[in-house]
């Protein structure tokens, strides 16, 4: 059985994509460590996976799992209980295996099926019409449009009034940026960002246990009456993950999939002439910058990935990006092509953890998108764009639009 490759160059290339270049440009970076191997090791010892088939392996096969206390040995954070950041992802589904997570997924997944979200359509189709209507002229679109909607779309869901949601753009992107390498400087601004959070909702979910409303709030303290093994920490951890991941990250497809349209004058013409073409343009723009990059497992049992056989305890990250790039794939997997057909992307994860908002962030996208488009056919960029400082959760901070 071959060994793991150890490659110099591999660990200059995994340091690049730390770098501001780097997130710039993941991809090129990607398909260069595919070349090496299709498993590799980084300099932190977590091996790193690049194809679309190993991906899904990693995502669905039950050998790998999320095992809490491994991934917090690996981070090397013992204290984690009193850090307000990691305490309350490692008490969300996303970071529990089975059964932690099927009984909190199951909570919350039938307010998330295609049928549930499809009802949304009206209200999200008037959200986007608001927005446009004064879009006019020039805006970093991401503080007009790519944030403004998701939040607004999971805080009518959530119960979160309106007038509480803006401040969250700021301490979601602190608290979120633990998802990427791990510093205690990191930690520092994320630990306050979460704590902030965390009051939050805890105060608006006693408000809910009072005064119960039609929203997902209420929906969850009204699960915790009924089952005393809910415990207060685990309902305000998953009531912040859903919050968060509802809008940070369809807000990075909003402005992902607008820059590479912006890049891509052709396709963006093709997406507001041809409504039909609005759900696989999505899943293409999902594909082409994904919003997720990186999805870490652990091995709990021996397994052969990438025809290397990993060890119980290894940590594994499946780039998500990179096998949405894989050519083995998808043909010119560069190529912003928002007709290909038989367009699977991995940017919603899969197998038990397979995103469950996915639904309803594609049903946003398919709304908002061509309805810019059509509204302004000759929008352009207005001045460089920042990306966010993170690869694992890929986004701008600000996207300058001059909308006409
Ligand atoms: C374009 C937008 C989105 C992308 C790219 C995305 C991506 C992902 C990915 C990759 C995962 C799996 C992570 C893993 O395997 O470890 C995930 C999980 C999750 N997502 Fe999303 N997501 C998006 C939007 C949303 C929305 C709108 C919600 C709304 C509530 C949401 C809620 C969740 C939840 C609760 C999980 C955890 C599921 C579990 O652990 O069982 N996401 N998402």
């Amino acid at each position: 059985m071959p060994e793991i490759v150890q490659s110099l160059e591999a660990h200059q290339l995994l340091n690049e994509l730390t770098t501001t270049a780097g997130r710039e440009d993941p991809y090129s970076r990607y398909a260069r460590l595919r070349e090496i191997s299709p498993i590799v090791r980084a300099p932190d010892g977590a091996l790193v996976v690049t194809t679309y088939a190993d991906c899904g392996t990693v995502l669905r096969d039950a050998r790998f799992r999320k095992l809490p206390p491994d991934l917090l040995a690996f981070v090397g954070v013992a204290t984690w209980r009193d850090h307000p950041a990691l305490r309350q992802l490692f008490t969300s589904m996303l970071m529990l295996d089975p059964p932690d997570h099927t009984r909190l997924r199951r909570l919350v997944s039938s307010a998330f099926t295609p049928r549930r979200v499809e009802a949304l359509r009206p209200a999200i189709e008037r959200m986007v019409d608001e927005l446009l209507a004064d879009l006019d002229g020039e805006h970093d679109f991401v503080a007009s449009f790519a944030f403004p909607l998701p939040v607004n779309v999971i805080g009518e869901l959530l119960g979160v009034p309106a007038a509480d949601r803006p401040r969250f753009q700021l301490l979601v992107r602190d608290w979120t940026q633990i998802l990427e390498v791990l510093t205690p400087e990191v930690l520092s601004r994320a630990d306050p960002a979460a704590a902030t959070i965390r009051d939050y909702l805890a105060d608006l979910l006693d408000e809910r246990r009072r005064h119960p409303a039609d929203d997902l709030l209420s929906a969850l303290v009204q699960a915790q009456a009924a089952d005393d093994r809910l415990t207060d920490d685990e309902v305000v951890a998953n009531a912040a993950l859903l919050f968060a991941a509802g809008f940070e990250t369809t807000t990075n497809l909003l402005a992902n999939g607008l820059a590479a349209l912006l890049e891509h004058p052709d396709q963006a013409r093709l997406l507001a002439e041809r409504p039909d073409l609005a759900r696989s343009g999505v899943e293409e723009l999902l594909r082409f910058d994904s919003p997720v990059q990186l999805s870490p497992r652990i091995v709990a049992e021996p397994i052969e990935l990438a025809g290397v056989t990993v060890a119980p305890g290894e940590r594994v990250v499946a780039y998500l990006g990179a096998g949405n790039h894989d050519p083995a794939r998808f043909a010119q997997p560069d190529q912003l092509q928002l007709d290909r057909a038989d367009n699977a992307p991995l940017s919603f994860g899969g197998g038990i953890h397979y995103c469950l908002g996915a639904p309803l962030a594609r049903l946003e996208a398919q709304i908002a998108l061509p309805a810019l488009l059509r509204r302004f056919p000759k929008l352009a960029p207005a001045g460089p764009a920042r990306r966010r400082e993170s690869l694992s959760l890929k986004g701008f901070t600000t996207l300058p639009v001059l909308a006409a």
